[in-house]
């Protein structure tokens, strides 16, 4: 069990930066407290003299980092739960943006050393008075696939009331193996509370262009994942792969939330370049089998 929990620790920490990347991406966006997590960010990171993964440059693949934000920010609200369970959370601003409303409870998990950074750039929001404290929000730190790390976390919540579980970035960093094991986990809490997954992470194979594979290689190596290899072959394989491990699947493209994207009037990338993000790409909700 400890060589396990060791090689799963070690294996994964090489995934985090890759948050730093997403919380820049977001800056161009409207999302509230964008901006404030990734200036403090930037600071912590220039004294560390640590490098934003893609750089800091205006990628195209900021349009879905938008998009799938506020698509699933959109589900969150329409099923009126008010506990969020956010696994792989990185520098996200949702449980800021949610905790406004103190009637909503919300658990951010991720590994130990992004955990520990978000606890950092929080306080320091805190400190300058750009947020109030947040007791409706805490941060657990631990491995998504160990099991008992994710009982910990969802201890937190009151699991009689039903559960909103997010996953946003994490997948295509995770082998198929890994994937199950992580869906296996989160069915266990859901059977208990009741509740739904939400997950943006459904790239697939057959929409790949050469462009968004040359971005993706520096993403692999740096990583030590090969993230080509993780994406699913086509959209209807990806969702039988979660039917078959018990879940119901609600899928939506990410051009139903495209009126609401800043982005785009922004930074004004070419419409075939946009639709390639918004139309290929597809959030789940999936709720578990009985
Ligand atoms: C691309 S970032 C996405 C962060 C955030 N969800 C967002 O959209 O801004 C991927 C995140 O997955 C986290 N991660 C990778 N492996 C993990 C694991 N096994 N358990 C929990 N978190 C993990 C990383 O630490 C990182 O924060």
């Amino acid at each position: 069990m400890q060589v396990y929990f060791f090689y799963f620790m070690k294996s994964h920490e090489k995934i985090s930066p890759t948050a730093w990347s997403v919380a820049y991406g977001r800056t161009f966006s409207d999302v509230p407290f964008s901006r404030e997590i990734f200036n403090e960010l930037d600071i912590l990171r220039q004294k560390e003299s640590a490098k934003i993964p893609g750089g800091k440059k205006k990628r195209v693949v900021a349009v879905q980092f938008e998009a799938r934000y506020k698509l699933i920010n959109r589900f969150l609200k329409q099923k009126g739960y008010k506990q969020i369970l956010e696994i792989a959370a990185g520098l996200t601003p949702r449980g800021l943006e949610f905790c406004q409303d103190r009637s909503v409870n919300f658990v951010e998990f991720d590994l130990p050393a992004i955990i520990a950074q978000k606890r950092q750039i929080i306080k320091i929001l805190e400190k300058k008075r750009i947020i109030t404290p947040l007791p409706n929000l805490r941060f657990v730190s631990g491995n998504a696939l160990i099991s008992a790390d994710l009982e910990k976390a969802s201890g937190n919540l009151n699991l009689s009331k039903p559960v909103s579980i997010v996953t946003e970035g994490l997948l295509r960093y995770l082998t198929f193996k890994e994937k199950k094991l992580l869906a296996r986990n989160i069915r266990a809490v859901l059977l208990k509370a009741g509740g739904v997954w939400l997950t943006p992470d459904t790239q697939t194979q057959d929409k790949r262009t050469q462009n968004m594979r040359k971005s993706t290689a520096g993403f692999s190596q740096l990583t030590g994942r090969d993230i080509e290899k993780n994406y699913f072959r086509n959209i209807a394989e990806a969702k039988s792969f979660f039917s078959n491990l018990g879940f119901k699947v609600e899928s939506h493209q990410f051009s139903e939330i495209q009126n609401e994207l800043v982005i785009l009037k922004r930074l004004q990338f070419p419409k075939k370049q946009i639709d390639l993000n918004l139309k290929t790409r597809y959030l789940f909700v999936m709720e578990p089998d009985a």
